[in-house]
């Protein structure tokens, strides 16, 4: 009975079976199920053509059909889409079974670092930290610290002029990078005067020197600066060796030796025991057992008195010192560019 209908079913089914993608789908699709010109739609038109008394089985049986068929398809398309997810989960580059990458988070700049380590050392001594401008008149970098503008020491910072107005005056106007923390001791002071002090004054400084492994044209001091009364040059010893110590460990053995600053008198050298090879004699500390710590000394009368103290009451000591040194030494690091020139290959190593 109604033999199109029935081989219409089977040759549908078979042909279901051998789709295999969405594309093949829809050209199956459009072979039986369309409405314009679809295999069902085209076998139920027949009906016109029969006696009416037929009409009605073969309306049915039509339907019967058309239910079968359209199931086949829900079902097939069903299974094609399960397969192409799972084609598409295992067989893509993106495996979501593997963890996440972790984003990558920034970290503290190795100075920054040895700056903080810094301040914990000094403030277990009690002193505070006092920020000075980078930008600093003639007259606070070298006038007011005993260095006069024909003085012959002004050839040991070699200086970034930022301006050099013509005035009477050139001392108060020019401005310039300073070029050591040690300006920063004649601010505190004249804030502070007469109230006792003890300071450290952490900061970059600038010098117009040639670049090379050792200097580089912008490096961080730190100055301390002790100003009271009684105070003496055996308690910066003893400060600069406590500082030492706390720094480097070891033994910890500190040697001075006598030097010369114009803002400080006298002025001191301090040496500690090399860190690497114990005082043998090393590459490091160039076969001497010693390594240079700080430049130091008892502050000058001259310069007490420009930070408004009375020398004949007040003294003080200060001392001043490179901040990468240190990691220099601990890293091995030996060229002071690697610091400020951003490469990440080498700031990412001191997370
Ligand atoms: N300002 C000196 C320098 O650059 C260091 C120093 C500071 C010396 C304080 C004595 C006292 O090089």
């Amino acid at each position: 009975m109604y033999e199109n209908l029935i081989k219409l079913q089977t040759d549908a089914l078979a042909e279901l079976t051998a789709v295999a993608d969405a594309e093949a789908l829809e050209a199956w699709r459009v072979r039986y199920l369309s409405r314009k010109g679809g295999a069902l739609g085209e076998a139920v038109k027949t009906l016109s053509t029969l006696p009416r008394e037929e009409r009605p089985a073969y309306g049915q049986a039509a339907n019967e059909v058309k239910a079968v068929v359209e199931a086949a398809f829900a079902a097939r398309q069903e299974a094609l889409r399960a397969a192409a997810l799972e084609a598409e989960l295992t067989g893509s580059a993106i495996d979501v079974t593997l963890p996440g990458r972790a984003p990558s988070l920034g970290h503290l700049h190795i100075t920054t670092q040895a700056l903080r380590q810094l301040y914990a050392i000094f403030a277990e001594m009690g002193f505070q930290v006092y920020d000075a401008p980078d930008v600093e008149t003639d007259d606070y970098n070298f006038g007011l610290l005993n260095i006069p503008p024909y003085h012959p020491a002004r050839d040991m910072w070699d200086t970034f002029w930022v301006s050099q107005d013509a005035t009477p005056d050139p001392g108060q106007r020019a401005l310039l990078l300073r070029t050591h923390t040690s300006p920063g001791q004649i601010r505190v002071m004249r804030e502070r005067c007469p109230e006792p002090i003890r300071v450290v004054l952490p900061g970059k400084c600038y010098r117009y020197e040639q670049i090379s492994v050792r200097s580089e044209h912008q490096f961080y001091q730190m100055e301390g600066l002790a100003v009271g009364k009684n105070i003496r040059l055996t308690d910066l010893i003893g400060t600069l060796h406590e500082f030492a110590h706390k720094l480097y460990g070891g033994t910890g053995k500190l040697r001075v030796r006598g030097s010369y600053f114009p803002f400080t008198e006298p002025s001191i050298e301090a040496d500690v025991e090399c860190v690497l090879c114990r005082g043998k004699g090393c590459a490091v500390c160039k076969y001497t057992g010693w390594l240079e710590v700080a430049g130091a000394g008892m502050v000058h009368p001259v310069v007490l008195r420009n930070g408004g103290y009375d020398p004949d009451v007040y003294s003080g000591f200060a001392f001043g010192f490179g901040v990468e040194r240190p990691s220099m030494l601990k890293y091995s690091i030996h060229d002071i560019r690697y610091y400020y020139g951003n490469d990440l290959r080498f700031l990412g190593q001191f997370g």
